[in-house]
């Protein structure tokens, strides 16, 4: 199979949160400018991947080939309510397996979300778009991966072999700003 490249997509509170405490993306952590971030992100990949309680809620949503991570299978199957994706419990079929099902052999996978599933492909992000809302706090909020927020997303993404490639501002007065997390060479 030709080589995958892999890219994260998320945005988080101050505070590293990417969901509340009820475990629902508030409308707080919602900015025009991080809308069209990310979804210009996803219109240039070939694949998205999320668990299941993750997506994107884009205009372009249904045209996307998606795999979901999900224990609602076994393997691997076909979702009724979307031609385009894959629904795929892991521990019964490899992720190439799952890329097969897809359609998918080559380019780039987009996967954005939740905890787990960033962390699961932790070894792979050749790039870690990590968006950030400077001023808005979430005490009760869900973190992004797994150990926030007794660690910050940025020593996370640091373990994981990556480092941050300058920051772009998205919203000045919200203080968003989007940082590229690269795999070191
Ligand atoms: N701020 C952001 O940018 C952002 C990004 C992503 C998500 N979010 C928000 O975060 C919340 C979702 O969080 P979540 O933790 O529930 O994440 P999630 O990963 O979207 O969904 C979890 C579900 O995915 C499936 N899953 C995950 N890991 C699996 C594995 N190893 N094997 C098989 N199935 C697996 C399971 O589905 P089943 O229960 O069907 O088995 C699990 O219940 C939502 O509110 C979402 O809007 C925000």
């Amino acid at each position: 199979m030709a080589r995958l490249r892999f890219e994260g997509f998320v945005i988080v509170s101050a505070n590293g949160m990417l969901a509340d405490a009820a475990n629902v993306m508030p409308g707080t952590l919602k900015f025009d400018a991080d809308k069209v971030f990310f979804s210009e992100g996803l219109d240039r990949v070939e694949l998205v991947l999320h668990g299941r309680n993750s997506f994107e809620d884009q205009p372009n949503s249904a045209r996307r080939n998606r795999i979901v991570l999900t224990r609602a299978t076994s393997a691997l199957a076909r979702d009724a309510n979307d031609p385009k994706a894959i629904l795929w419990n892991p521990s019964g079929a490899s992720f190439d397996d799952a890329c097969a099902m897809a359609g998918v052999a080559s380019g780039t996978i987009a996967v954005i979300g939740g905890p787990d599933v960033f962390a699961m492909f932790a070894s792979r992000y050749d790039v870690f778009w990590l968006s950030q809302a400077h001023r808005l706090q979430m005490p009760e909020g869900q973190g992004v991966f797994p150990g926030v927020p007794e660690r910050s997303p940025q020593a996370i993404l640091t373990d994981w072999g990556l480092s941050a490639d300058g920051s772009r501002i998205l919203d000045g007065a919200n203080q968003v700003t989007v940082t590229p997390w690269r795999r070191k060479s």
